[in-house]
Order: C-alpha cells, then sequence, then structure tokens
C-alpha cells in the first residue's frame, strides 16, 4: 500500500519526483474520452522504467494462444488492447544534452489530473549533468468534444544558461505491447508523410487489418514569436518527425503546442483516413488549445452535474469516489454500442479494453443512474450484436438449437479467454447478461426493449442452461456439473450454488419476458417465434421442469447454502487465522493449495445474494454472510464493494465503511501492489454502488426508488445526483436529515425508510431521519 498521492477534493497530486513509483503514477494519472486514452508518459524522453500506452477502442489484435496442451475448444487468441502509435513524444536536446528526467536532477516536481476540467498537467525543474537548468509545464488532455483528438502543450524556461535548444517532435509507431505472448509487433506501415508542420502515420493491424491514421500539427514559440519548424530528415519505419531548433539565453520561454487527431478504420473508410484526420485537425486547430480545453471543461462540468458525489468531511474520501468515477466516465461514454468498458479500460494491457461480465454485473447500475438511458441501453445492445456469435461459441462447445454462451473474454463476440477452466466453466456470466437487461428494465422501465432485442438474448441464454444442466437420479433434482463460479479460486466444481441459482432465476425470466412480449406486441412475438424456431410449449415446459427442479446446495445444519458440492469437506478455515506472510494467496500458494483450501476469491454465494436479495429474509443474508465473508480474501477487485452493500443491508455500518475503504482508494494508494499494471476501472463502479446502494440504501422496487440511508460517523454528508426515468434527484444525506431535491418538472413519490414521500416539481423535502419525521419545504 502507498500513500504518496496528495489529498485533494478536485485533483488527484503527485509531488516529487520518486522513478520508482513512475508506473503506478502513469496508471493513476490517465487520460481518456471513451474513444480513446492514454497512461500519463512523458512527453520528453524517460530512460526510467516505464509502460508506454495509448489505446484506441475497438482496435485490437487477436494474439495467438499460448497454452501447454492444445485441447478441442480453446479459443485461438487471446485479444489484446493494440498500443497504438504514440504522438506525444517530444525529444530536448540541450545542446548536447537530452532532457531525461532519469538521468538529470528534478525538484519541484508536481503532476496533476485536474478531475473537475479533464485535463493532466505536469511541472518541475530538471538540472542537467552540466548545471544547466531549466523549468518545464506541461499539460494535456484527450477531448471529449471531439472524441478523436487530443491536444498538448509544453512550455520549457531556460532558468541559468544560454544555449541551443533542439526540439524534435515525433509520433512513433513502432511500439510493442509488453503482454504480446510471441514478442510480436502488432502494426505495419500503411504510410507516413512529413509536411511543413503537419505529420501523418497511417499504420495496420496485422490479421485484424485496422488501419489508424495518427495525424499532428506542431507550433512553438520562442518569447511569444514562432520558431520555425521542419520535417526531421530521419527517415525511420512507423515513425514521423519535425525538428525545431532555436538560440536561449536564461529567462527566455518557448512553448510548443501539439495537436493530434487518431481516426480508425472503425469509423471511416480507409481510404479516406488521412484526408478525414487532416479536416479534422483543422477543425481543432482553428480552435486553438485554451478554446479546447474551455470546451473540455463545460462538457466535464455536465459530466460531473448528473454524476458527481459530494462527500463533505472527508477530503480523502471525496477525492477517491471522484476519481473512480471521472475514470469510469473516461472509459465509457455510451455513443457507440460496438465499444464496452474493459476491466483496464485505456490504463494497461493486462485485461485490456476486453469485455467481461464485470461490465453488467458491476458496470450499469452506475451508468443508469449517472448518464442518459442510451448509456446503458448501448451496453445491451452490443451484446445483442453478438447474440450469433455466442449460437456459435456454444456450438463448438456442443450445444444446439440456437444455445447462446456468451464469452467470458471479448472483443467482438468471439471467447478469448485462454484458460480452460475460465472459458468452459464459467459460464455464470451468461447469468449477469440477463440479469443486466432485468435491471435495465426495472430502472428505466423501457420494457420495449424486451420486444426490440432482450428476449432473443435471454431465449439464447435459457436454451443454453436448459442444455447444461442433467437431471440426476441420485438426487432426483437437476444439476450443474464442471462450472467455476465468480470464486475462481475452486475449478470444475458441482453444482455452484450462485450458477444453479441465476441458471433457473434466467429461465423463470425469459419465460416472463415472453409472456410479456406476446401480450404486448403480439406482432413482434410471433416473427420471433419463427425467426428462433422457438417451440414455446415444449420448451417452455422443460424451462419449468428445471425451475421446480433444480438442487441448491445447502446446510441445513449451519442455515447457509453451500458455495458447492462438498465444500464443507475442505479444513475450514478463516482468512484471520491465516499468517499475514500467507497472503495474497495468489501470490504466495500454489494452485493446488488455493484449489483445496476453503479460501474464497471474491463473492460467490454472496454474489447471488447481493442480485436477488429480496427472495431472502434477512436472518438468511446475514447468516450466508457472517460464514462466507471470514473465509473471503477479497483477491479480485470486484469483492469489496459487494460485501460492502451487503454490510450495509444487514446494517453493520462500520464494516460496511471498512469494506468501502478497500474499494474507494484502491489504485489510488496501490492497495494490491498492482496499479502500475493499470487502473482497476470496473471495480470503481463498484465503489459508486457502494455509496448509492450501500451507504444510501437505494433500490427500485415496483417501479418505485426507495432509500433506507445511513451516514458513515466520519463524514458530515454526502450527496449524489441520480437520473431515474424522467426525473433528475439529488439526495444528501447528513447526520439528521435526509434532504431529497426533485429538478424534474413533475412530481415523483419515493420511498425512504419505507415509507412514502411525494416530492412536487422542483421541490426539496427534508426528513429527519433519526426520528422519521418529515417536513416539506417548497
Ligand atoms: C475476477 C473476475 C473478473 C476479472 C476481470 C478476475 O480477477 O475474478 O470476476 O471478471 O478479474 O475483472
Amino acid at each position: 500500500m502507498k500513500n504518496y498521492i496528495k489529498a485533494n477534493e478536485w485533483n488527484i497530486i503527485e509531488e516529487g519526483f520518486d522513478p520508482h513509483l513512475n508506473k503506478i503514477s502513469e496508471s493513476i494519472f490517465s487520460i481518456g474520452n471513451g474513444r480513446m486514452g492514454q497512461r500519463a508518459n512523458f512527453e520528453e524522453t524517460f530512460s526510467g522504467e516505464t509502460l508506454q500506452g495509448n489505446y484506441i477502442a475497438g482496435v485490437y489484435y487477436p494474439d495467438k494462444t499460448r497454452v501447454g496442451w492444445w485441447k478441442n475448444g480453446y479459443p485461438e487468441y487471446f485479444a489484446k488492447v493494440l498500443n497504438a502509435a504514440n504522438w506525444i513524444g517530444l525529444k530536448i536536446k540541450i545542446d548536447h544534452e537530452i532532457l531525461d528526467l532519469n538521468t538529470c536532477t528534478v525538484t519541484h516536481f508536481k503532476r496533476v489530473l485536474n478531475m473537475q476540467e479533464g485535463y493532466l498537467e505536469r511541472s518541475f525543474i530538471a538540472k542537467l549533468t552540466s548545471g544547466k537548468q531549466l523549468q518545464v509545464h506541461a499539460k494535456r488532455f484527450y477531448s471529449i468534444v471531439d472524441d478523436e483528438a487530443g491536444a498538448l502543450q509544453y512550455s520549457i524556461k531556460a532558468l541559468n544558461f544560454a544555449g541551443t535548444i533542439q526540439i524534435t517532435s515525433f509520433t512513433d509507431g513502432d511500439i510493442q505491447n509488453q503482454d504480446a505472448n510471441y514478442d510480436e509487433k502488432f502494426w505495419n506501415e500503411v504510410s507516413g508523410a512529413v509536411s511543413d508542420n503537419i505529420a501523418f502515420l497511417t499504420l495496420q493491424t496485422k490479421k485484424t487489418f485496422f488501419e489508424v491514421c495518427t495525424a499532428t500539427q506542431v507550433f512553438i514559440q520562442k518569447n511569444n514569436k514562432p520558431v520555425a519548424i521542419k520535417p526531421a530528415s530521419t527517415h525511420r519505419e512507423k515513425f514521423v518527425s519535425h525538428l525545431a531548433v532555436t538560440d536561449v539565453v536564461a529567462g527566455d520561454s518557448i512553448v510548443l503546442h501539439k495537436y493530434a487527431v487518431q481516426v480508425s478504420s472503425e469509423n471511416h473508410p480507409k481510404d479516406k483516413l488521412q484526408h478525414i484526420s487532416e479536416q479534422l485537425l483543422h477543425k481543432i486547430v482553428a480552435k486553438g488549445f485554451n478554446n479546447m480545453l474551455e470546451e473540455q471543461a463545460a462538457a466535464w462540468a455536465a459530466k460531473w452535474e448528473t454524476s458527481d458525489i459530494v462527500i463533505k468531511g472527508d477530503v480523502k474520501a471525496q477525492q477517491a469516489i471522484r476519481f473512480n468515477i471521472f475514470q469510469l466516465n473516461q472509459t465509457y461514454t455510451g455513443k457507440d454500442a460496438r465499444l464496452n468498458i474493459g476491466p483496464k479500460g485505456f490504463t494497461g494491457e493486462k485485461y485490456g479494453g476486453s469485455t467481461y461480465w464485470d461490465t453488467e454485473a458491476y458496470c450499469v447500475p452506475f451508468y443508469l443512474s449517472t448518464s442518459a438511458q442510451e448509456v446503458t441501453r448501448n451496453l445491451l445492445i452490443y451484446r445483442y450484436k453478438q447474440l450469433d456469435k455466442a449460437i456459435e461459441n456454444a456450438q463448438k462447445l456442443g450445444f444446439t438449437d440456437g444455445a447462446a454462451l456468451f464469452p467470458m473474454v471479448t472483443m467482438n463476440g468471439e471467447e478469448c479467454h485462454n484458460e480452460w477452466e475460465i472459458t468452459f466453466e464459467e459460464i455464470h456470466r451468461n447469468g449477469a447478461i440477463a440479469y443486466a437487461i432485468y435491471n435495465y428494465i426495472r430502472y428505466t422501465g423501457d420494457a420495449d426493449y424486451l420486444a426490440e432485442y432482450g428476449l432473443e438474448v435471454l431465449i439464447g441464454i435459457a436454451r443454453f442452461w436448459k442444455q447444461r444442466v442433467n437431471w440426476s437420479a441420485a438426487k432426483n433434482a437437476y444439476v450443474m456439473l464442471g462450472v467455476t463460479g465468480p470464486n475462481e479460486y475452486e475449478n470444475n466444481i458441482n453444482n455452484n450454488w450462485y450458477t444453479n441459482t441465476i441458471a433457473t432465476w434466467c429461465l423463470k425470466y425469459a419465460i416472463e419476458a415472453a409472456t410479456y412480449v406476446k401480450d404486448n406486441q403480439p406482432h413482434v412475438y410471433q416473427k420471433l417465434v419463427q425467426k428462433l424456431q422457438l417451440d414455446e410449449f415444449a420448451e417452455f415446459s422443460s424451462w419449468n421442469a428445471i425451475v421446480k427442479g433444480m438442487y441448491y446446495p445447502a446446510s441445513t445444519e449451519l442455515g447457509v447454502f453451500l458455495q458447492q458440492d462438498g465444500y464443507l469437506d475442505k479444513e475450514q478455515t478463516l482468512v484471520s487465522e491465516l499468517a499475514s506472510e500467507h497472503l495474497p494467496l495468489n501470490q504466495k500458494w500454489s494452485w493446488d493449495r488455493i484449489l483445496r483450501s476453503c479460501f474464497i476469491k471474491q463473492a460467490d454465494v454472496l454474489q447471488g445474494l447481493y442480485f436477488f436479495e429480496d427472495d431472502y429474509d434477512k436472518d438468511t443474508l446475514r447468516r450466508n454472510f457472517d460464514f462466507y465473508e471470514p473465509r473471503t480474501v477479497h483477491e479480485s477487485s470486484l469483492s469489496p464493494c459487494i460485501h460492502s452493500i451487503l454490510a450495509a443491508r444487514l446494517g453493520n455500518q462500520e464494516r460496511a465503511y471498512q469494506f468501502y475503504l478497500r474499494t474507494a482508494r484502491l489504485d489510488l494508494d496501490d492497495y494490491n501492489n498492482d496499479t502500475e499494471d493499470g487502473l482497476h476501472i470496473t471495480s470503481m463502479a463498484g465503489t459508486w454502488m457502494s455509496v448509492v446502494e450501500g451507504f444510501a440504501g437505494m433500490r427500485v422496487r415496483d417501479n418505485q426508488l426507495k432509500f433506507s440511508p445511513f451516514l458513515p460517523d466520519s463524514w458530515e454528508s454526502f450527496s449524489f445526483t441520480i437520473n431515474f426515468r424522467v426525473y433528475v434527484l439529488n439526495i444528501k444525506i447528513g447526520h439528521e436529515q435526509i434532504i431529497i431535491s426533485n429538478k424534474s418538472a413533475e412530481a415523483i413519490t419515493i420511498k425512504v425508510f419505507d415509507k412514502d414521500y411525494t416530492i412536487a416539481a422542483e421541490t426539496v423535502i427534508y426528513i429527519v431521519h433519526k426520528e422519521k419525521i418529515v417536513n416539506i419545504v417548497a
């Protein structure tokens, strides 16, 4: 765990330069705009430890799978989010010395991520070996207004010397993914061109043939007067550059502006990429750096308006929650249904930008409440568009008749996870995809989604579960064998309670959804029946039989559901009994020892109780929580948030807060020692859930919003804004009162602690929650 980020409500601040922390900071200070993103690499040369990273959404490489023993059904490749051309490059030479923070003395170093306005800033003073000193100030951002563009400003002041400064501004496409399986480079050059102060570099990915054109335009001024720039004579493959040379004396200032666009064949015809990038470049250059930045601040202000959480009385908690929200908004904007949210977003390579069940299980609630409805709808449509591939995927594994198995990891709908336990067995992901449809409709009321897209997906998923279970004569029940639940510290287990539970839920929901569409849109329904060759009677009866006859492992003695058959055969030890040198298990123990132990990586039974809490009474929730949490090592970043919400539900506010702390500053404090690989983007949505679903106890039930809030002792208050259908509400929880503002044009009735309150349009109500007395103030 680290503790070097300075507390501040709106900014992430690093002061003083420690090269050992650089890779962690490169992740933390990442910038992005939903279409592109990059790590906070330095613009100038850096010969120290760095993970260079600039990523473009949807542009990936199918890296051939590396496994020891090939088995039928293995995915051919693991999709890598591609490290794309690095356009920020500046090589700065002062007489004969290169500016490199690894080799000079650095003072006054400060790096700031301004989350309110959406930019990254860095300043420092560098003393070169010769004793020459310069002061640098750099600012850059990826525009969320022009989402194929970015810009940077880089100022250098000569502090104590006279000499010559050479600046080479470049775009380097000769880069490699550090996680490449065969050390292969993934890009080929299509073309490169440099003229005046503009450079183009078009690269094509091997195998997938995506093309990306990176165009930059550079302007340099010395003491407010233009400095001549010319194409540099070096001609390297996949590399374009410009050169400017100027003499300086002490006190002179050089200011460079570099505008960049990266346009891809995902969005434009290949033969027009250069032309389109040129037009876009013109557009942003005409706006200018400061105007672009002003637009950026205004666009971020609009995002904060609907997604901010304000915490009073705890600056570190405030900073943390904003950081999580900021990074989620940098990763996914919901404009494009082909894109999704990778566990590391655009901040690193491991897990890359591929889609996991994380999206449906964790991210959907965040986007539902903080963004327009289309944003989540697009996340659902992403899976709808991949339904054919999910059916193919299931066929490869021997399933038939339209059964769909969505992949555990994917870029384009094909499975690309290369561990068999996950690919073949972690099939609960299908359940989360169905649950997200249900969650979306429950929240938005957009039941038409079922007829248009949802039902088809639900039927494919139901057909899969139908074929995946089998009848056990011994148990006189349906069983599901050979699965891996959310707890990946168990493989190939039988009757994972969570998977069995979500499977039968899917079957029930598919029938309910079909009935709804049949009643409300009979024409659409008939078309679907034909398209899917749905034999309503036979199929629904067989699904119902499974719903009625499924086996759920449980211990009557302990009064808990069992994670799987035989779970109690394991030696029952608690995490608190483990000496600290054993943790984290995934680094300290052999895999087989982990598999044999009772220790749990992340919420498994408890994940099911989180999804379906209304189906169980509080005592059941409590008994299971008290049994499973002490056996959980929380070695997935997705774990603490679910525990926080359940602890809140059980009225254990202290524990809810402790779990929240574990998720909120996971990356800022490098809690798991892995932030250098990239940020835990999808778990950030879990942090938001811990506050809104945990502390505020928000639920949507029977088309109504419900709250049962509490305030962590160390906070003065917290407040958040949510979109709910046609309403915008701001909810503020203080020690004594709850203040709810209805910012919409219609009255709304909500429940607080199970009591109805109607709030007129544009009105605020105050609820004195200790006594649960209400005052309504117009
Ligand atoms: C977790 C999975 C998750 C994946 C990507 C793994 O460590 O166990 O549940 O989908 O990370 O975040």
